[in-house]
């Protein structure tokens, strides 16, 4: 990952600056500049938007144009947009981690762009974390062909002197280093990354922090009565986990349940998925990195808030063990499911953990209240359908924590939609044999599993419901500071959530 550094002036290597266009002419835009001698002067400035018309150079976002100069050698233009008359933190961080990914193998790079508050400047920060992110792990002949990331992004800044701009600083190397993390984790394929493997990496890495950590194994899970969990993982022979890393700060009066679907590979059990794209499904494990990773970067940003992180872990294979259409269930707390498809595995470990993640909160001593319980699932196909590929969903049962949810996502720079839960669907999941079917209506199909969530759900316990199934992986082409495969959404949003309640009491 590319590092950051805070600096009130360039020092040599390439320059990052805004370009932006209205109505056909091009503004370059970038930081204060320190002293009247320092790089871009008006000269300057007038010569760099002559080479830039020439180029063709448009100022749309994710467009960036790397202008060979003398001092500094490199400019690099990245896109603030064509229409915008307000550069939003979102652009800032958009065009911050555009530029990186095109800096790679590079020492280090000026960022010299526009901002006036802290706020903006960890937009700028965060930007070139996220943006220089290369996973080359198995590459061994081809490594070459992946060069590394920018190594240093030095952010230049006249608020550089201020503890804000520090601390907002080292709060983006976190949320870049846990942003890594999580992609990490999803890019590793099923061969190298099962459910054991997954609780024991982030056991390593928890345990390094002072956290809390406890491993159910599949032995556990069977006799603690987790039904969910262990028939999605009973085809397997690599067994189920179900893993909690906690946070418990002393002076916590608000406790935080995360919880993460973590089917490290999905291949729809005996209802088989088709083989054209199957491979995507080693994401299906994202919620789970992602709900980790955050109960990781709260601890690492010492936030006065409690945090349980579950993650539901098991592999949906194909065997003479696996879980048979019609099969029926036996959650954790006792509720009967009828298994009509195999694929709809995510509620099933997911009703467990919340069942668990739920019982596990009340019986906390400590005295801190239940602001809320949330999961993170790449549940359904329907997600990317409704709201494509870019674009989460966010279902609750109660408004408020939803609306506070998505005050983290727009201060996070994360996209989320509110979904509903239309009562009709409800009895779409009546089972003529169980309490309830783990499949209803087709139509409305992510709708349907947050409704089958809601189930586990007490109903005093404010609930979201998250589904990233499209977002969390990107099998397209990498854009703004979001890389080719695992992306880490929700991550962010999950830190500014616990952030927000820390700051609203
Ligand atoms: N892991 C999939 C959902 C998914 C699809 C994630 C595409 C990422 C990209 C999930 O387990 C699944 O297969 N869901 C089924 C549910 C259906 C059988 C009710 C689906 O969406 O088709
Ligand atoms: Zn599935
Ligand atoms: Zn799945």
């Amino acid at each position: 990952m590319t590092a950051l550094k805070l600096a009130s002036a360039s020092s040599n290597g390439p320059v990052v600056l805004g370009l932006s266009a209205k109505n056909g002419r091009l503004t370059i835009h970038h930081g204060e500049v320190p002293t009247k001698k320092a790089f871009p002067s008006s000269e300057e400035k007038r010569l760099l938007l002559s080479i830039l018309k020439d180029l063709g150079a448009t100022g749309t976002v994710d467009e960036v144009v790397k202008v060979p100069f003398s001092k500094p050698r490199l400019v690099i233009f990245t896109g603030l947009g064509v229409t915008s008359n307000q550069i939003d933190h979102e652009l800032l961080r958009r065009a911050s981690g555009a530029a990186t990914r095109s800096l790679l193998a590079i020492q280090s790079a000026n960022y010299l762009l526009p901002h006036t508050s802290v706020e903006e400047l960890a937009a700028i920060a965060e930007g070139a974390a996220l943006g220089g992110y290369v996973f080359s792990e198995f590459r061994k002949d081809s490594k070459k062909d992946a060069l590394p990331a920018l190594a240093t992004a030095i952010i230049i800044s006249p608020l550089s002197a201020s503890g804000a701009a520090k601390s907002a600083i080292r709060r983006a190397g976190i949320i870049g280093r846990r942003t890594t993390l999580v992609r990490d984790l999803i890019n590793t394929p099923p061969s190298h990354l099962t459910p054991k493997t997954f609780s024991e990496r982030m056991k390593k890495e928890a345990s390094a922090l002072g956290l809390k950590v406890e491993i159910l194994n599949e032995t556990s899970l069977r006799q603690k009565g987790y039904g969910g969990i262990s028939a999605v993982g009973q085809g397997s022979a690599n067994p189920p986990r179900l893993l909690r890393v906690s946070y418990s700060p002393a002076k916590a009066q608000q406790r935080i349940a995360y919880v993460g679907k973590g089917i490290t590979f999905d291949t729809g059990g005996l209802a088989l998925k088709p083989a054209d794209g199957m491979e995507a499904m080693k994401s299906d494990m994202s919620g789970a990195a992602a709900v980790i990773a955050s109960v990781m970067a709260i601890a690492e940003l010492k936030l006065p808030i409690a945090v349980d992180g579950w993650a539901a872990l098991a592999e949906n294979m194909v065997s003479s063990t696996a879980t048979r259409p019609s099969d029926i269930i036996s959650m954790y707390g006792g509720k009967t499911v009828e298994v009509i498809n195999p694929d709809a595995e995510g509620r099933l470990v997911l009703g467990d953990a919340l069942v668990r993640a739920q019982e596990f909160a009340a019986l906390d001593k400590s005295g801190a209240t239940l602001l809320g319980v949330v999961d993170v699932a790449t549940l359904t196909g329907h997600q990317g359908v409704a709201l494509g590929t870019r674009m989460s969903a966010a279902m609750t049962n109660n408004p408020e924590f939803q609306t506070l949810f998505l005050q983290a996502c727009a201060e996070s720079g994360e996209n989320f939609w509110p979904m509903p839960f239309p009562e009709e669907l409800r009895p779409t999941f009546d089972s003529p044999v169980a309490d309830i079917a783990n499949m209803g209506d087709r139509m409305g199909g992510m709708l349907v599993a947050g409704m089958f969530l809601r189930e586990f759900i007490k109903p005093e316990n404010p609930w979201l419901h998250l589904d990233i199934a499209s977002p969390a992986y990107n099998s397209g082409t990498a854009f703004g500071y979001t890389p080719v495969g695992g992306t880490g959404v929700s991550l962010r949003a999950l830190i500014r959530l616990a952030e927000l309640a820390v700051s609203q009491g």
